[in-house]
């Protein structure tokens, strides 16, 4: 699965530093946990300041730099015990061996050891030495210490070492440590989500973007829609906790995080695709797709020849995907979209009915300032009638922020039971 480094909010990272040549590497590490989104803070020991001066940390850190535990002015800003309760994760890199040592020891001579008994956040070690003091007695049995005691070690790597030797106690890449940590929120994010997301434990099928139909193998009619809703929608329903599979069409978009994409051209294979997902079990399917109505009847087996003035092309109707999926004994809770450049809330209400959706959400495509290659959208939401929920306007707003609202439509419908009731019988 990749990750994509830009999409941890609010997180606080302390990256500790103490003295050892790896040192250089956690000013890169520095910056590549900036470039995810962590706010970051650095600690140094005194040793560390021999290596590395505390100016570069503060440029690259955006943030002043924590040096000593007695210094008044700066536990005026932010204390040893604040610093320790700020922290979401502290990161020691390098961690040398007096670190581990004393951190195994309990003791609380430096700001650094302070800190360590001070937080309660996750404490990661990035040990960093010559392979002799790696291999020493005294280290492996700090590090196990260290270990029962809820440390998270990062095994060090093997290769040419500042000093001449070879062997064990290099400190990984900064990428490989900032990727480490990205990784560990987008977990623990994940399992929330997986808990109490609005469709936790929810299977959801999304079809995005355009259809391609070919009429030569060099030509294809299709249309503008550019998937952008589509995907937004998949990135939110995963960030509610649901499972995602995407049915794309021919887009230019990145897979959005611990989304399964499954990418189609025509109208036919987008049919298939749902069809085999809903076999698999479906929840929730909204059909974001612009699929072209029709498809060419006799696709030319080579390129059609320029000849005369007109070239008459017969063409023969796509089936309704999404209406499919809804006449299924088994369906899922449908959403349709309705594009429209006119009588947008007429026709997406006849679309709800006709299609035997549960919700519909509509726009005007032909505002320019919403709808297909634009990044923001307004919508219109409306359910179907047995669940007795009224309209909602979904003011302009980015993609992500309509997806939200979206998702938090479809859950507020979910949990709001289809009324089975005859109105007639309520009279
Ligand atoms: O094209 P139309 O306005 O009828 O599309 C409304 C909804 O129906 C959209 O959600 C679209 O994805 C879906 N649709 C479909 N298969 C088609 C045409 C439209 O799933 N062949």
């Amino acid at each position: 699965m990749s990750f994509d480094l830009s999409v941890i909010p609010n997180k606080n990272i302390i990256v500790a530093v103490s003295g050892g040549i790896a040192a250089y590497k956690s000013a890169i590490l520095v910056r590549r946990l900036k470039d995810a989104g962590f706010d970051v803070r650095v600690v140094m020991t005194e040793g560390a300041q021999a290596f590395i001066t505390p100016l570069t940390f503060q440029a690259l850190s955006g943030n002043p730099v924590h040096t000593a535990l007695l210094d008044p002015e700066a536990e005026a800003g932010m204390g040893h015990i604040e610093l320790a309760r700020w922290a979401d994760l502290v990161l020691v890199a390098p961690a040398t061996c007096d670190t581990l040592a004393k951190f195994a020891a309990g003791l609380a001579d430096d700001l650094l050891s302070t800190l360590y008994l001070a937080t309660k956040a996750p404490v990661w070690v990035a040990p960093a030495m010559n392979q002799q003091m790696w291999a020493a007695k005294a280290t492996q049995r700090n590090l196990n210490t260290l270990i029962e005691d809820g440390v998270h070690v990062i095994m060090p790597d093997a290769g040419a070492q500042a000093c001449g030797d070879v062997g064990l106690g290099r400190m990984p890449e900064p990428e490989d440590l900032a990727r480490q940590v990205t990784e560990y929120f987008h977990r623990a994010q994940r399992a929330i989500a997986e808990k109490f997301g609005l469709l936790a434990g929810k299977h959801v099928v999304i079809t995005a973007g355009p259809t391609r139909e070919s009429i030569d193998p060099v030509r294809y009619i299709s249309n503008h829609s550019t998937g952008k809703m589509g995907f937004a929608l998949a990135a939110a329903c995963y960030a509610a906790g649901a499972k995602v599979s995407l049915i794309a069409g021919p887009v230019s978009l990145d897979t959005p995080n611990g989304v399964r994409r499954m990418n189609v051209q025509s109208a036919m294979q987008m049919l298939e695709q749902s069809m085999d997902q809903l076999e698999k079990g479906c929840d929730i399917f909204i059909a974001t797709a612009a699929v072209a109505d029709y498809r060419v009847a006799h696709v030319a087996e080579h390129k059609i020849k320029k000849a005369g003035d007109e070239l008459n092309v017969a063409l023969v109707k796509n089936p309704d995907i999404v209406a499919t999926i809804a006449q299924q004994e088994k369906r899922p809770f449908m959403v349709g979209f309705a594009a429209e450049t006119r009588n947008v809330e007429e026709y997406a209400a006849g679309k709800l009915v006709a299609k035997k959706l549960d919700m519909i959400a509509c726009n005007d495509v032909s505002r320019p300032d919403i709808g297909f290659a634009s990044d923001e959208n307004a919508m219109i939401v409306f359910f179907a009638e047995q669940y007795r929920l009224p309209q909602r306007d979904l003011e302009k707003a980015s993609k992500q922020e309509i997806a939200q609202q979206l998702v938090e439509a479809i859950h507020d419908a979910l949990h709001h039971k289809p009324d089975e009731t005859d109105p007639d019988e309520l009279k």
